[in-house]
C-alpha cells in the first residue's frame, strides 16, 4: 500500500484549497444568503481545470485521477460545498457519463465545452414519485421513427438552469419496466423544455435547483446513450462514481467545520483559559477528526478502486453514507463549539450544518447506501 500524493496530486489540492480560501470565501455568506450562483468562480475554477478534471485530454480535459479530484473537492467543500456540488454534478456524471458511455460523435460533439466548463451539465433522474425508487420513470421518451418524443417532469435538479446539457432519462417502454428506460442526451434550449421556479433551500442555496417540465420535447435518436432501454444501468452506473464526489464534498464539509472548530477553540477563552485547554472542548475536536480521518480514506479508497479499473460500488456507496453521516454529527459538534456563535452567519459553521444535510439526501439517501452496502455484503 502507498499513503502517499504524487507531487501532482498534491498541487491539483494545493490550487483548489489556494483558490477556495482567496476567492471563495469573500462572496460564500452573501451569495448562500441571496441564493447567487457563482457564474465567476465557475468561469474561474474551469479556467484552472477544474471542470472536467477527469476528461481525455484529447477532448479538453484535464485528464487527472479521481484520487486529485477527491482532493479538490474537498478544499473546495470546506469554504463552498455549494461549489462543490456544481462541480461534482458536472464531473461524475455529465462528463463522465458522456466520455465513458457515450459514442465517439457524442463526445467530439459534448466533451469539449463541458470539459472546459463553457457548457455546464445536469443529471435529470429524480421526479416528483420517482426518488429513491429511481426505477418508476414517468417522464415518457415515445419513440418516433427517427427521434423521441419526451413529456414529463423531473425534480430537484442541480444546475437545472446554469446547465446548457442535460442528461436525461425517460421511459420508452413501460412493459419493459427499468429496461424501457433509455438516457438521452437533450441542449437545455431545446424548444418544450421549462423550469420550475428556483428552489429555496435550506442549504447549498448557492447552486440553483429547478424542476423541470418537457412538453413535446423533439430528441433525435442519435442522442441516445447507449442501446435502446440502457438508461436504468447507466444511470446506476453513474451514481456509483457520483457518490464519491458527494462523499467527498461531505467529508470535505466535516474537514471545515473542524478547521473552523480548531481556530475558535484556540481565540476563545472561557474560565481563564482557551477552550481548546477544556479536555469537553478537546476530545470533540478529537473524536471529529478521527471520523474525517476515516471518511477521507474511505472517498480515497473508492477513487483508488476506480483510477485501477476495479469495482467500486460498494466502496463509494460506503464512503457516501458515513461521509455523510459525521458530516452531521460534526457539524453538530462545530456549532456547539461555537457556542452561540456558531449560530449566527459570520462564523461559517452554520452553514456547513446546514449543508451537510443535504449530503445524507442526494445522489441516494444515507437509507439507500445501507441498500446497496446490505445488498452486496449478503450476495454471497
Ligand atoms: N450498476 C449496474 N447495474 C445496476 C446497479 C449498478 N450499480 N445497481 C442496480 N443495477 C441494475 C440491476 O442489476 C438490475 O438489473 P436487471 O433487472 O437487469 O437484473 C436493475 O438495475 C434493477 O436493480 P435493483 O433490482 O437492485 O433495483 P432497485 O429498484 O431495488 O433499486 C437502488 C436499486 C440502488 C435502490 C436504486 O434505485 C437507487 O440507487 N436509488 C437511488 C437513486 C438516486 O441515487 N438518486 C439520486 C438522484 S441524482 C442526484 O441527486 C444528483 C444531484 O443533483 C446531486
Amino acid at each position: 500500500m502507498n499513503f502517499e500524493f504524487t507531487e501532482e496530486q498534491l498541487m491539483i489540492k494545493q490550487a483548489a484549497g489556494d483558490y477556495a480560501r482567496r476567492e471563495l470565501i469573500k462572496d460564500v455568506i452573501e451569495r448562500d444568503t441571496n441564493a447567487i450562483f457563482p457564474t465567476q468562480h465557475v468561469k474561474n475554477l474551469a479556467e484552472l481545470g477544474f471542470f472536467g478534471m477527469m476528461v481525455d485530454p484529447k477532448y479538453g480535459g484535464g485528464g487527472m485521477d479521481t484520487i486529485s479530484y477527491v482532493l479538490a473537492l474537498e478544499e473546495i467543500s470546506k469554504i463552498d460545498s455549494s461549489l462543490a456540488v456544481i462541480m461534482s454534478v458536472h464531473n461524475s456524471l455529465a462528463c463522465y457519463g458522456i466520455e465513458k458511455y457515450g459514442n465517439e460523435a457524442q463526445k467530439e460533439k459534448y466533451l469539449p465545452d463541458l470539459a472546459s466548463g463553457n457548457k455546464i451539465g445536469a443529471f435529470l433522474l429524480s421526479e416528483p414519485e420517482a426518488g429513491s425508487d429511481a426505477t418508476m420513470q414517468r417522464t415518457t421518451a415515445e419513440d418516433k421513427g427517427d427521434h423521441y418524443l419526451v413529456n414529463g417532469t423531473k425534480n430537484w435538479i442541480t444546475s437545472a438552469d446554469s446547465a446548457s446539457v442535460y442528461l436525461v432519462l425517460a421511459q420508452s417502454n413501460s412493459e419493459k419496466k427499468h429496461h424501457g428506460i433509455n438516457a438521452l442526451i437533450l441542449d437545455k434550449n431545446t424548444p418544450g423544455i421549462s423550469l420550475g421556479p428556483h428552489e429555496d433551500k435550506m442549504g447549498m442555496r448557492s447552486s440553483d435547483t429547478h424542476s423541470v417540465m418537457f412538453t413535446d420535447v423533439k430528441v433525435p435518436k442519435e442522442n441516445r446513450i447507449g442501446e435502446d432501454g440502457f438508461g436504468f444501468k447507466f444511470a446506476m452506473k453513474l451514481l456509483e462514481g457520483g457518490r464519491i464526489g458527494i462523499a467527498s464534498q461531505a467529508m470535505g464539509i466535516a474537514a471545515g467545520a473542524l478547521d473552523l472548530s480548531i481556530n475558535y477553540s484556540k481565540e476563545r477563552k472561557a474560565f481563564g483559559t482557551e477552550i481548546s485547554n477544556h479536555q469537553a472542548i478537546a476530545f470533540k475536536m478529537s473524536d471529529m477528526a478521527v471520523k474525517i480521518e476515516n471518511a477521507r480514506n474511505l472517498c480515497l479508497k473508492a477513487a483508488w478502486l476506480k483510477d485501477n479499473g476495479k469495482s467500486y460500488s460498494l466502496a463509494g456507496a460506503m464512503a457516501k453514507q458515513y461521509a455523510a453521516d459525521i458530516a452531521m454529527e460534526v457539524t453538530t459538534e462545530a456549532v456547539q463549539i461555537h457556542g452561540g456563535y456558531g449560530y449566527v452567519k459570520e462564523y461559517h459553521v452554520e452553514r456547513l450544518f446546514r449543508e451537510a444535510k443535504l449530503t445524507q439526501i442526494y445522489e441516494g439517501t444515507s437509507e439507500i447506501q445501507k441498500i446497496v452496502i446490505s445488498r452486496t455484503i449478503l450476495k454471497d
